[in-house]
């Protein structure tokens, strides 16, 4: 795997389109608008760091920190919740096979979680950007891959 800034430079892109794509989400109720939510409030706090990261924003640990905590809030067992077994009504793009394959979804909200509260406590101790980059391309390759298994592009 690719850390460092040049999978910050990525994530940004990659968030980019996830952005795109939530705005065709109108219409969206419930659960699945719960979850929608979440992800875009996710997807938002990624790119403010990512934007940081690539030097497009103000360098800031607070901001990051702040970030950071935003998403691990919203990761393991808060992103779970937000699956219930078959909640696939339109316009959902979660994939039926995350509820055949539930003990691995969880792994990847739970290393969610995990990625981001690292990048947080580096980010509290003011760490270096280097290391804070590479915690930073940890979270959002754990988006990647769990987009990857579970997420149809419709
Ligand atoms: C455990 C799996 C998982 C992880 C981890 C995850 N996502 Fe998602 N994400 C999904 C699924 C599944 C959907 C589709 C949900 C739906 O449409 O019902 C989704 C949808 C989205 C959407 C579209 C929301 C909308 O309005 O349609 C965005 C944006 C998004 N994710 C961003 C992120 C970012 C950024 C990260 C990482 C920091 C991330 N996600 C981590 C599973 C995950």
């Amino acid at each position: 795997m690719i850390i460092g800034t040049r999978s910050a430079a990525l994530a940004v892109t990659l968030v980019g389109l996830a952005a795109g794509a939530a705005l065709a989400h109108g219409g969206a109720t419930g659960i699945v608008k719960e979850r929608m939510d979440a992800m875009t409030d996710i997807s938002r706090n990624v790119k403010s760091v990512g934007q940081m990261l690539k030097g497009t924003a103000v360098y800031n640990p607070e901001e990051i920190k702040r970030a950071a905590n935003a998403i691990s809030g919203h990761a393991g067992d808060a992103m779970t919740e937000l699956f219930p077994e078959g909640s696939l009504k339109s316009p959902s793009e979660a994939s039926p096979t995350i509820w055949e394959e539930w003990p691995e979804f969880v792994t990847f909200a739970d290393s969610l979680e995990t990625s981001a509260r690292a990048l947080e406590d580096l980010a509290a101790q003011d760490a270096d950007q280097k290391s804070v980059a590479a915690a930073f391309g940890k979270v959002a390759a754990t988006c990647k891959t769990c987009h990857e298994a579970f997420r149809i592009k419709k």
